[in-house]
């Protein structure tokens, strides 16, 4: 193992490829290939803690429930919404529509442009850079 490689490995903390076993020479391909099985899954552990430095959380549950800390939640829980339908009021009239990842991405970059029936507009735009974004919608796929 060289250098390179070992700062690879050392830097996977998931371990998506073996280090130290059977010695393959010289995996140039590594890093690709870490890349693409790396690609579908999400860094759930990153992903929480976004959400939850960006205040989704203290607003929006990931597990169903209606309540946060005690108190109802002020925003409808994320888990299950992905692939759904959802109605929302745009400038006063209902539209339902699927919750994709064109709709998530416009609920979160702009909150007040599609409201949720029933619930009230206080969702504030969070700055957000697009790649933690892609992160957050990744992440919301698999609830
Ligand atoms: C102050 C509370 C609050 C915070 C903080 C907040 N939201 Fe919301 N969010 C809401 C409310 C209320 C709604 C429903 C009304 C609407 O559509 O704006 C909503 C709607 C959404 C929706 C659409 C859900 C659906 O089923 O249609 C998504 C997605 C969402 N929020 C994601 C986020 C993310 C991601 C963050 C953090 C970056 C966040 N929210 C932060 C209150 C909040």
């Amino acid at each position: 193992m060289n250098w390179t490689t070992a700062a690879l490995c050392a830097s996977l903390s998931v371990g998506l490829i073996a280090c130290g076993g059977g010695e393959k020479k010289a995996e140039t391909q590594s890093s690709t290939a870490a890349k693409k099985e790396a690609a579908p899954s999400v860094d759930v552990a990153a992903a929480k803690k976004l959400m939850q430095d960006k205040l989704c959380l203290t607003c929006h549950s990931l597990d169903g429930s209606t309540e946060i800390n005690g108190a109802p939640a002020l925003g409808p829980t994320l888990k299950g919404i992905y692939g759904t339908q959802t109605t929302v009021v745009v400038n006063g009239a209902e539209v339902t529509h699927k919750v994709d990842d064109n709709y998530l991405r416009k609920s979160i970059n702009e909150p007040m442009a599609e409201i949720k029936k029933g619930y009230n507009p206080v969702m504030a735009p969070l700055p957000m850079t697009p790649a933690e974004v892609d992160l957050v919608i990744a992440y919301i796929k698999t609830l």
